[in-house]
Order: C-alpha cells, then structure tokens, then sequence
C-alpha cells in the first residue's frame, strides 16, 4: 500500500493532501511500487509518462499533461571527453521542474484539492501554476523580491497569485509555512510526489542510452529535487531488476551558498549553518535544504561527490554553452561549470550524464 514514510523517526502515514512534513518535523517520502513493461512504454508517445507503472497516480483521468518530458540526450565534448546532456530547458515551462509539477499537481487534481501555496526561486513556481491552471486549482506562489522578472511575468501569466517576499529563499519558505495550515502546501521540496515525477530523469536515460545505466551524473543541488529524483529512480530500477547499479551522483553547488559542499567536504551527516552570499545561480541559492541528509546520504552510498563553482567559472560556462547553440540561464551553467571541473581533474573513462536545467529567456534581465 503507499504511504508516507518519515526515515527520521520511522514513523508512516496514510495519504492526504495537507500531509507535508512528519510530526517529529522530518520530511517524507513515499512509498511506492514501480513497475517497468518496457513493451507497454515503447508503444507509447515519447513523454515522460509512457512510464505510467512507475508513476503514482491511480486514475488516467486525472494525468494533467501538456506532453512533457523524454526531452534530447545530446552528445558534447568537454576537455576530450564525450558527456551526455539531457535538453530539460525544452519543457512547456522552460525547466525540469515540469517533471514534478505534471505528478504533483495530477496528485492533488486526484485528491480533489481546490487551492495550493508553493514556494519557489521562481522555475518551481512557474511549472506548478501551469499545471495549476489546467487543473482549474487556484494557487499561491511565493518567491523573493529579486526573482528574476522573466519568472514573476511567467507565474502571473498563468493566473497564480504571486507574492513577493521581502528577504531571501529562506524567508519566502518561512512565509508560505504560515499560510499552509488550512491550504495543502504543494512544495516541491517537502512533497515527495513531485521527486516521484523528477525520477522520470532517470527513466528516460535509462531508455535514451539503450536501457543502459551510465557510470555518472553529474546534476545541480538547491532542494535537490532533480538529484533525489534521479537516485530514487535510478534506486527503483535498481530493485526492480532493470539495472545492475545505480550511476555515482556528483553534486553541484554555488561556492556562494554551499551548505552540502561543505558538509560533505567535513564529514557532516546534516548540513550545518553557512555564511550566503549573492550568486547569480539563483536557483541554487538554498541555504538549509530540507532533504539534506538525505542528498548526503545518496552521495556516500553511490561513491560520489560534491563541488562547489565560483561566480566567475558560471558566468564563462554561461558563455561557452551559448556559444555552443545552448541559451541556459546562470543557475544550469553553474551545473556546467560543476561537470567541467569534475571532467578537467583527469581523463575520465566513464559515461557522465549531465542536463541543462532551465531556459536563458527566463533570466535575460539579469544576464543584461
Ligand atoms: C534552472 C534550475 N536548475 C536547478 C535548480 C535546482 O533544483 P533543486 O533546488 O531541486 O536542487 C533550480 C531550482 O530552482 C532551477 O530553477
Ligand atoms: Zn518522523
């Protein structure tokens, strides 16, 4: 049967919408059985629901889709190696975060929900009040007074209501807490339903590279939502017989806030408290990640790593990506400046998948 389940406290707990956080405060995650009929996927169309066994939702009716997902894995070269990169800015709201956004938001359609408060830098916000407004679900999006203008024109296109805080990420969450007491809280970093839709990453690899596992991932970490997604389904592939291993998770972060650079770096099993400073990857920009330990947690048991990137090496990937035909905003270049780092150390004999997370167009005044 699925359930919440806290790992802190071991506690579980049936499915509702207001249900965000465990009572001892940890977050949750879902339990779930996924199941993989490759013949089934393969005669569906090529969006990221083709894995609907491996999606928790019971009803088609209430799959809100505008065909997302099984987005290009191209082939580039950095510093002679060959990288895989996953094309997610070329999804209907110009980032990955439509991959949790299209299951979280089908799950609250399923629930019945009329009304929900998110919290966002802003590309979180977006995708869930697009699916919001297909869904005919009034919402509330939170973000800090700085987002970049491209996403607060985007989040009121879509007819949410937008409320700008005064302060930074962690004040904009603090603010969206005190009014989820009556409203279900869809957040992408408490509600382990949307990592049940960002783990369709790992699917698609999966499938693009032949039904294959790549030795590495190199992915971006605020909240960490696309890295826990993609351990989660990588894991359930891994339990479901599918593959044989889980790739080795590297993890990317701002030097300007690296609160799990430095944990890993110090041997922490929570990240600790850190001095932020501004970056230009606002998206990552996440001083106290919920799911912390967990990230931890995923990097030691898969032998992989954290890096942290200057402002400099973002704004020169930011550059070369655009160079290369690629219009990506700071946050995903900083994802770039991680894997050119992770490539330049040495030569490395392993297939690295790594992903363009968002779309230039939605931070061209910044970049300005
Ligand atoms: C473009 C982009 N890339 C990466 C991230 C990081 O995602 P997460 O906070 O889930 O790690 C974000 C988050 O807002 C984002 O907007
Ligand atoms: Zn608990």
């Amino acid at each position: 049967m699925e359930r919440f389940f806290c790992s802190n406290c071991k506690r579980s707990y049936s499915l509702q919408p207001a249900r965000w956080r465990c009572d001892c405060g940890s977050f949750l995650d879902l339990e779930f059985e996924s199941k993989f009929p490759i013949q089934k996927f393969l005669k569906r169309t090529p969006t990221l629901w083709r894995y609907r066994e491996a999606i928790p939702i019971h009803s088609d009716a209430s799959i809100l889709s505008m065909e997302e997902g099984f987005t290009p894995l191209e082939e580039f070269e950095f510093n002679g190696n060959p990288v895989l990169i996953k094309i997610d800015y070329l999804f209907p709201t110009g980032s990955y975060k439509d991959r949790g956004a299209t299951v979280l938001i089908s799950k609250m359609k399923e629930w019945g929900v009329q009304k929900v408060v998110e919290d966002s830098s802003g590309n979180a916000g977006s995708a869930i009040a697009a699916y919001c407004t297909k869904a005919g679900i009034e919402c509330d999006i939170y973000v800090p007074h700085d987002t970049s203008p491209g996403k607060l024109v985007q989040i009121q296109a879509y007819g949410a209501t937008l409320k700008k805080v005064e302060g930074s990420r962690e004040r904009t969450a603090e603010k969206a807490m005190e009014a989820v007491s009556k409203i279900p809280y869809a957040s992408h970093c408490w509600n382990p339903f949307f990592l049940h839709g960002t783990k369709t990453f790992a699917f698609e690899v999966w499938e693009q590279m032949n039904w294959k596992t790549p030795d590495t991932l190199v992915l971006p970490i605020g909240h960490g939502t696309l890295f826990l997604g993609a351990y989660i389904g990588f894991k359930e592939l891994k339990k479901a017989g599918m593959i044989k291993r889980i790739p080795k998770l590297v993890g990317v972060q701002s030097l300007s806030c690296a609160p799990l650079y430095q944990a890993f770096k110090n041997g922490w099993r929570e990240p600790g408290p850190i001095e932020k400073k501004e970056t230009v990857a606002e998206g990552i920009a996440i001083a106290t990640p919920i799911r912390g330990r967990q990230i931890l947690e995923a990097i030691r048991e898969t032998g992989g790593e954290i890096l942290a990137v200057t402002e400099k090496e973002i704004k020169v990937a930011l550059k070369e990506m655009g160079r290369k035909g690629h219009f990506i905003e700071p946050t995903s270049s900083a994802t770039i400046a991680g894997l050119k780092k992770y490539l330049k150390e040495k030569r490395r004999k392993e297939t690295v998948v790594s992903t363009f997370t968002g779309m230039g167009l939605k931070s061209a005044e910044k970049m300005l």
